[in-house]
């Protein structure tokens, strides 16, 4: 089954996993700002990767804008984010991202990525520092709240390769 990997990535944390995932499946790598759909369909098996931005998976449009020239393929999509991988935050993410007929042709991972402020570009980082004061002003903070102010200072990285088995045996599974 031809499979390709495709990924965007601003500070490396999804990067890594789709480097990863394509190493396993010996599939082929492929940034998300160099392809368009038509580099797609040559595929049996399509693998998106974003990262989380305010609960939206950047550059997934590229498989939802297409699902129907899609059609008959496999496609997994998996999102990163800063926060910890809960199975109400993995729903969450997924059903504000896709409706309940997008899920049935898209098969949906979360893994926990990271936060490095320092990778950020000029406005990714403008928005982020809104985030910090938005956090910083309110009384009752969650420990994931608590977490992530402190990773504004100190990065931190919660990629683990092991995140990955479930998405490689569920390909492996429709080989
Ligand atoms: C503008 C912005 C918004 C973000 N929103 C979320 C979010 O809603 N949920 C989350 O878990 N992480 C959020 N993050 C954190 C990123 O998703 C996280 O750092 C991700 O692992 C980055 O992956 P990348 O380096 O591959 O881009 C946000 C980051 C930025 C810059």
């Amino acid at each position: 089954m031809k499979t390709v990997v495709v990924y965007k990535s601003i500070s490396g944390f999804t990067k890594k996993y789709a480097e990863w995932i394509a190493e396993e499946l010996e599939a082929e790598l492929l940034r998300l700002k160099k392809i368009d759909i038509d580099i797609l369909l040559k595929y049996d098996m399509i693998i998106y990767g974003g990262s989380l931005h305010a609960a939206g998976i950047s550059g997934v449009s590229i498989i939802k804008d297409n699902l129907n020239k899609l059609r008959g393929k496999n496609i997994i999509v998996f999102a990163t984010g800063a926060s910890p991988s809960k199975e109400s935050t993995v729903s969450e993410v997924r059903d504000s991202n896709f409706s309940a007929e997008e899920q049935k042709q898209i098969q949906f991972y979360y893994f926990r990525g990271g936060f490095d402020f320092n990778k950020l570009n000029l406005i990714n980082k403008i928005l982020m520092t809104l985030l910090k004061w938005k956090m910083k002003l309110k009384r009752d903070r969650t420990s994931d709240e608590k977490g992530m102010l402190g990773a504004y200072s100190k990065p931190m990285d919660f990629t683990k390769k092991e995140n990955t088995k479930e998405l490689l045996e569920y390909v492996c599974s429709l080989r």
